[in-house]
């Protein structure tokens, strides 16, 4: 009810804003990096596997393609990551040796459960859930886990429970880069700090939303937007986009900005909002050329850069900068401006933000 709400309109603007508490909360505790964060047995299993298979469903797919990013990179165990409904049902060729993990918000969505199960009937019998029910039929059914501490989320469109899941995911990155020798004492603090650090650097995104509500004037009146990322940030534009349509009913499409070039540039006129994320990371110079693709055909770029990425606003050029370039952790924070653009479009729409037509929280019917 209002009470709970409290100065919040809706319950996704008070789940946004929750992000700093709940991050704390998911890693409160965390002392070090070790293999018990995720079970007794975690050792034994993570020394075993030699490669990690995700599956989820919506928001929670998006973490999981986040992670396959930083696993591979950090912990150079190859991960693939599958939507669970395709997964389920398509001949896949399974190895003894995988680490199966599931990530669900609800730990009841009926497809993700029933790909876990027919991953085990193929004999991949090492599981672990990332999940933010303990008592769920997930976290039942896996041997592992890791439990977020979102809370309850209310509004359809997931926020909270996403940004959970990447810390668990990030711990978990961690977690087999040590098992595997990949990991050093001073990386294991060094990250170990940014992470403790992560509550007051999404404080200052969330301090943002001035700047992104003016931004979403306009977004309100478009019926499409596309969203460019690159690396680890294009799972995060797939959010970004997906959080969009969800709520506003924008139609909206996410591309990794290299690709560009093979279609969607055929979609860009004046009248299609480029929102691109441009971390100031390797990839920003062959960032910058993909904008200019898109100012070239007249399109408007509504950026999200970081404070020392070279990117000044200009005719058919918006930026905001977010407070700090934050490494592998980045994503964390570019996803809650891309929350709060969603939210503030939706708002200015007038559409129904915490219960969009036709989608439920918890889908545990095929
Ligand atoms: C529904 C919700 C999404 C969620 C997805 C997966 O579609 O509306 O927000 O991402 O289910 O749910 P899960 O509980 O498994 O994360």
């Amino acid at each position: 009810g209002a009470a709970e709400l409290g100065p919040y309109r809706h319950y996704m603007q008070k789940e946004i804003f929750e992000q700093p508490r709940v991050i704390g909360d998911t890693l409160e505790g965390v002392t070090g990096i070790m293999p018990e964060l995720f079970g007794d047995s975690a050792y034994k299993v993570f020394k075993q596997i030699d490669r990690v298979l995700i599956l989820a469903c919506g928001t929670s797919y998006y973490s999981g393609l986040t992670a396959k990013y930083w696993i591979e990179s950090v912990a150079k165990v190859p991960v693939s990551v599958e939507i669970a409904s395709e997964y389920r049902y398509r001949d896949s060729v399974p190895h003894p040796n995988t680490l199966v993990v599931t990530i669900s918000q609800s730990g009841e969505t009926a497809d993700t459960l029933a790909a876990l199960k027919h991953a085990r009937s193929l004999g991949m019998l090492h599981t672990l859930t990332i999940c933010n029910v303990a008592t769920s039929a997930m976290v039942r059914e896996c041997a592992l886990s890791y439990i977020t501490r979102a809370g309850v989320e209310v509004g359809v469109a997931s926020t909270k429970a996403f940004t959970t899941q990447l810390a668990a995911l990030f711990l978990l990155t961690l977690t087999l880069a040590q098992v595997n020798g990949h990991l050093t004492e001073e990386e294991e603090a060094a990250h170990l700090k940014a992470m403790r650090h992560l509550p007051v650097a999404i404080a200052s995104v969330l301090a943002l939303e001035p700047q992104i509500m003016a931004w979403s004037e306009d977004f309100a009146r478009k019926e499409n937007a596309l969203f460019l990322g690159r690396g680890m940030h294009y799972p995060i534009a797939l959010e970004g986009a997906l959080k969009l349509k969800e709520i506003s009913y924008i139609h909206a499409e996410a591309y990794p900005a290299g690709e560009l070039k093979h279609g969607p540039l055929a979609l860009v006129t004046e009248e299609m909002p480029v929102v691109t994320i441009a971390p100031n990371d390797a990839l920003i110079e062959k960032l910058k050329s993909n904008m200019q693709e898109v100012r070239a055909r007249g399109g408007q770029l509504f950026v999200f850069a970081d404070v020392d990425s070279r990117i000044t606003s200009g005719e058919g050029l918006h930026v905001i900068r977010l407070p700090e370039h934050y490494g592998l952790l980045s994503p964390i924070l570019h996803v809650v401006a891309l929350q709060l653009l969603a939210y503030h479009t939706a708002l200015a729409r007038g559409t129904d933000v915490d219960k969009p037509r036709n989608l439920a929280k918890s889908v545990t019917v095929e």
